[in-house]
C-alpha cells in the first residue's frame, strides 16, 4: 500500500506511477484507514511533497494516528523542486514513535509549485519537460530499489542549515495569507472541491477556515487566478500536474 498526500498533483502522480510499477495500490491519506492491516510481505510506502525541507504536518498527523503494527518493508518518497533537506531523519523519528522502522527514503525532483517568495515562479515549459523526463527515469530506479527491498537513503538534501527553517515555517504558515480577488472570482467552487483538507467554505466567495496544509491547490487550480497568497503570487503563472505534460519520447 502507498499512502500519499498531494496538493498540486505531483505526489499523486508519483504515488500512482509507483503503484503501477509495483503492482500496488495508492490511497490519499484523507481517505485511508488508520488501522490498516498489511498482508505479510506487503511493502508500505509514503509519498508526499516537501514543504520547507520537511514533510507536510498532515503527513505526520496521519502517521501519529496510524496503527500498523508490522515489521513490513517501509519506504518514503518525497517530491520536491530541488532540495528535500533532512526529511528522512524527521520522518524516521515519527515512524519510530509508532514502533515502525524506515527502510528506505528517496526524493524525486518535480516541477515547482511554490510562489510565495519574490524570486520564485513556476518552471518554463522546457524546464518542466526536462524535470518530468528525469522524474520518469528516477521512478524506475526507485521502483527497482523498493522491489528489491533495498535499505537505502537517496535524498537530495541541499544545504543542511535550511532544514532548521522547517519548524519556523510550521509556526508562521497559516491560511490567513490567502485571499480572493472578488472581481475575478466566478464562484465556481473549484477551490473548495479541490482542497484536500476540506478547509474552504463558499459564502459564496471562498473563505479559509484554519485547517490548511499550505499545499497551494486552491491557488493553482483557480481557473481565473483570483486566489492569491501573501504578497508575491499576483501576476505569476500557475501550475498543477497534467499527464499531457509528460514527455513521450
Ligand atoms: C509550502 C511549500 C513549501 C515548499 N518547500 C519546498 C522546499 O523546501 N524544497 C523544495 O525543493 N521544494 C519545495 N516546495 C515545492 C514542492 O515540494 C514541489 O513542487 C512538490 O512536488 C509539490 O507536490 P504536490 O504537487 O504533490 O503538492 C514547496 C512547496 C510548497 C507549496
Amino acid at each position: 500500500m502507498i499512502f500519499y498526500f498531494s496538493g498540486t498533483g505531483n505526489s499523486q502522480w508519483v504515488a500512482e506511477e509507483l503503484a503501477h510499477k509495483l503492482s500496488d495500490r495508492a490511497t490519499p491519506i484523507m481517505a485511508a484507514k488508520s488501522d490498516y492491516s498489511p498482508a505479510a510481505g506487503e511493502k508500505i510506502g509514503f509519498v508526499f511533497p516537501i514543504y520547507a525541507w520537511d514533510a507536510p504536518a498532515c503527513m505526520y498527523q496521519f502517521i501519529s494516528q496510524l496503527n500498523l503494527n508490522c515489521d513490513n518493508y517501509i519506504y518514503m518518497v518525497a517530491t520536491c523542486h530541488s532540495q528535500a533537506g533532512g526529511v528522512d531523519k524527521v520522518f524516521k523519528k515519527a515512524l519510530a514513535q509508532k514502533g515502525l522502522a524506515l527502510n528506505a527514503a528517496f526524493s524525486v525532483n518535480m516541477p515547482n509549485n511554490y510562489l510565495l517568495a519574490p524570486f520564485l515562479k513556476i518552471d518554463s515549459e522546457a524546464k518542466r519537460s526536462k524535470i518530468l523526463r528525469q522524474a520518469q527515469s528516477r521512478l524506475n530506479e526507485i521502483a527497482a530499489a523498493v522491489e528489491a527491498e533495498k535499505n537505502i537513503i537517496s535524498i537530495k538534501r541541499g544545504l543542511s542549515i535550511l532544514s532548521k527553517i522547517a519548524p519556523l515555517f510550521r509556526r508562521f504558515s497559516s491560511d490567513k495569507s490567502f485571499y480572493v480577488e472578488k472581481a475575478k472570482c466566478i464562484q465556481c467552487g473549484l477551490c473548495a472541491k479541490i482542497c484536500p483538507m476540506k478547509n474552504i467554505s463558499l459564502t459564496p466567495f471562498p473563505e479559509w477556515n484554519g485547517n490548511c496544509a499550505m499545499c497551494q491547490a486552491c491557488l493553482h487550480h483557480c481557473p481565473t487566478e483570483a486566489i492569491q497568497c501573501g504578497h508575491f503570487t499576483k501576476g505569476k503563472k500557475r501550475y498543477f500536474f497534467k499527464k499531457e505534460y509528460l514527455p513521450h519520447d
